[in-house]
C-alpha cells in the first residue's frame, strides 16, 4: 500500500520534472520501481499492515563519508535530526572513508526499503553498483554536498563550490593588496583536497583562477613550483597527509630563511596540518596567511589564536534543511525546481547548467551560498545559533 503510494507520487513528480528539466534519471524510475527487492517489498508490506503511514512519512537512507572529518558529523546529525523531526524514519551510516564500504552501506539501505537516498560520496566515481541498484529499485538519489558521477542521481544539493575557491583566492588578493603591490613579491604555497572528491577541483580552480594573474605577473611566487592539482592534492583531505607535505616543502624550500607569506588551503582539515607544520618546521617569524573552509572547531580556535587567517563557512544545517525540503517535495510528487526555494527559507540558487553526472547529462542542483569568516566576524557564527563562544573566546559547535 505504502509502496504504491510512494511510486504514484514519484510518478507525479517525474512527470512534472520531465517538463521542468529535473532529474535525468527520473523517467525510467517509474517503470523500474516495481523491481525493488523482494526483501524491501515484504518489509514495506509488513510495515504498512502494522502501522499505517502518516502523511509524508517514509524511510530515508543517509550515507555520510566518515566521522574522522569534523563536518560530516555535523551533517549527519543535522540530517538525521531534521528528517526525524519531519516524521521520517532514518538510516544513517558512516563508511570510514572506504568507498567499497559505502557501496555496501547503500546496498543495505536499498534492501531495507528506503524511499530516498541522501549520499555524500567518498569517491564520486566508485558508487556505480549501488547507484544502478537504486535506479533499478526506483529510489531517487540526492547527491549531498559532493556530486556522484552517475546518472541515477536525481538532484544535487551543495554550496557553490567554485565560489568557495574564489572567496579564498580573493581573500589573498585583498589581504595583500596585490592590485597595488608594485614590484613586491609574495611567496605562496597551495594545498587542495581529495582527487576522488568531485568538489576538490572546483575549490582549487576557483581559487587558482583568482590568483593566477598574479602568479603570471610574478607578484605571487610559488616557491616549490607545485601548482598543478595532482601535486597539491591531499588524499582523503587528511590532516596528516597535508602536514607531511607541508613539512617537506618547508624543509626543501624555506629552510634557508626564505619567507613564506601565504598557504592557500582548500579546507580546514588540510589547513590544520599546514598550520601545524608552520608551527613546528617554519623558520620565519612572520604570520603566514592561511585559508580554510568549514568552520571546524580546531580551525576556529586557530583563527582566534592567529594561526589561521580565514575560513569559508558553509552552514550545513541549512544544507540539511534544503535537502529535507527537496526530499519531501520529491516524495510528495511536487515540482522540484526553483519554485521550491521560497519554501527552503535559505539563500540558494537553482542551477541546471554547472554540474553533469556524465558527459552532457546536466544534474539539477540547489546551491547554497558560502561566506568568509575571520577573527573579526566570528560573532556571525554565534548568531547562527550553531556555535557558542566560551569565556576564553573560543567557539564550540552546539
Ligand atoms: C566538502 C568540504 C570538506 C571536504 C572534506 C568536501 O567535499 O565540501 O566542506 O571540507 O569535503 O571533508
Amino acid at each position: 500500500m505504502k509502496k504504491k503510494l510512494v511510486a504514484a507520487l514519484m510518478a507525479g513528480c517525474m512527470a512534472a520534472t520531465m517538463f521542468a528539466g529535473c532529474g535525468s534519471s527520473a523517467p525510467k524510475e517509474e517503470a523500474k520501481s516495481e523491481a525493488k527487492s523482494e526483501a524491501a517489498e515484504e518489509e514495506k508490506t509488513e510495515e504498512a499492515a502494522e502501522t499505517p503511514a502518516a502523511e509524508g512519512s517514509g524511510k530515508v537512507g543517509i550515507a555520510m563519508p566518515t566521522q574522522s572529518l569534523e563536518r560530516w558529523n555535523r551533517d549527519g546529525a543535522y540530517l538525521d535530526e531534521q528528517f526525524k523531526n519531519a516524521g521520517y524514519e532514518t538510516i544513517l551510516t558512516y563508511s570510514d572513508n572506504k568507498a567499497e564500504q559505502q557501496v555496501n552501506d547503500i546496498q543495505n539501505m536499498i534492501a531495507e526499503g528506503v524511499d530516498v537516498l541522501i549520499v555524500a560520496a567518498i569517491d564520486g566515481e566508485a558508487l556505480n553498483t549501488a547507484m544502478n541498484e537504486a535506479s533499478e529499485a526506483g529510489i531517487p538519489v540526492i547527491s549531498y554536498d559532493r556530486l556522484i558521477l552517475n546518472d541515477a542521481v536525481s538532484y544535487y544539493v551543495s554550496f557553490d563550490n567554485y565560489t568557495v575557491g574564489t572567496l579564498q583566492g580573493q581573500f589573498v588578493v585583498d589581504a595583500l593588496d596585490l592590485e597595488n603591490a608594485g614590484d613586491a613579491v609574495y611567496n605562496i604555497e597551495l594545498t587542495t583536497g581529495d582527487p576522488a572528491d568531485n568538489n576538490a577541483g572546483y575549490f582549487f580552480n576557483g581559487a587558482y583562477d583568482v590568483i593566477k594573474p598574479y602568479i603570471e605577473k610574478g607578484t605571487l611566487n610559488v616557491v616549490s613550483g607545485q601548482t598543478d592539482f595532482a601535486s597539491v592534492a591531499t588524499e582523503q583531505w587528511s590532516t596528516d597527509v597535508a602536514l607531511e607535505r607541508a613539512q617537506n616543502i618547508l624543509g626543501s624550500y624555506y629552510a634557508d630563511g626564505t619567507q613564506l607569506d601565504v598557504w592557500l588551503c582548500s579546507n580546514d582539515s588540510t589547513a590544520l596540518g599546514v598550520a601545524q607544520a608552520i608551527e613546528s618546521d617554519y623558520a620565519g617569524k612572520n604570520t603566514v596567511l592561511i585559508t580554510g573552509q568549514d568552520g571546524d572547531e580546531a580551525n576556529l580556535k586557530n583563527i582566534v589564536d592567529g594561526k589561521q587567517t580565514m575560513t569559508v563557512y558553509k552552514n550545513v544545517s541549512n544544507e540539511a534543511i534544503v535537502t529535507l525540503k527537496l526530499a519531501q517535495a520529491l516524495l510528495e510528487g511536487k515540482e522540484c525546481d526553483a519554485s521550491l526555494i521560497e519554501e527552503f527559507g535559505v539563500e540558494c540558487a537553482y542551477d541546471t547548467e554547472s554540474y553533469e553526472t556524465s558527459a552532457g547529462n546536466k544534474c539539477p542542483s540547489f546551491l547554497l551560498v558560502p561566506s568568509v569568516i575571520t577573527k573579526d566576524n566570528l560573532q556571525d557564527l554565534v548568531d547562527t545559533g550553531l556555535y557558542t563562544m566560551g569565556s576564553d573566546g573560543y567557539l564550540s559547535a552546539n
